[in-house]
């Protein structure tokens, strides 16, 4: 797990990301932080589409963004959503985090203002995973 000073930061990184939203259906606008091993953090918003389907969360975008520029090897990531409560993250985005992540890979959601965070290990989101391991 990320000290408590770290968390802050991708909190902060997260609330920049997610005034980049583009979610005039949902009108839930989602950021994300990603911290890689490295060192470096990479923002993701999610984006949304009229046709629904090819919409993209703010998680996908921040991980996608990062394997784009040859970064495969992450700590931690802040999400933070709209909503009075934390915005976990849904099991496609899981599953996404079970390509690159380790099961000790740290997650920190937020609820909207902050009040209420929730930090836990890939491990507790997403047990048993199916991941890349399996196809060996
Ligand atoms: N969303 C995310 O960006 N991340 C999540 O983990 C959950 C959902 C987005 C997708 C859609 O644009 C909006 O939130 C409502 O589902």
């Amino acid at each position: 797990m990320i000290d408590t000073a770290k968390q802050a930061e991708l909190l902060e990184r997260a609330v920049e990301a997610r005034d980049r939203s583009y979610s005039p259906y949902s009108h839930y606008a989602v950021g994300a932080a990603l911290l890689t091993k490295d060192g470096r953090i990479y923002q993701g918003c999610n984006i949304e589409n009229a046709s629904y389907t090819p919409t993209i969360c703010a998680e996908r975008t921040a991980f996608f963004k990062a394997v784009f520029d040859g970064v495969r090897e992450f700590e931690a990531i802040a999400i933070i959503g709209s909503g009075d409560s934390p915005a976990f993250p849904c099991g496609v985005c899981r599953q996404v985090m079970a390509e690159f992540c380790e099961p000790s890979f740290c997650i920190i959601t937020a609820n909207r203002d902050r009040s209420e965070v929730v930090v836990s290990p890939l491990s507790d989101m997403l047990p048993h995973s199916f991941g890349p391991r399996d196809l060996l």
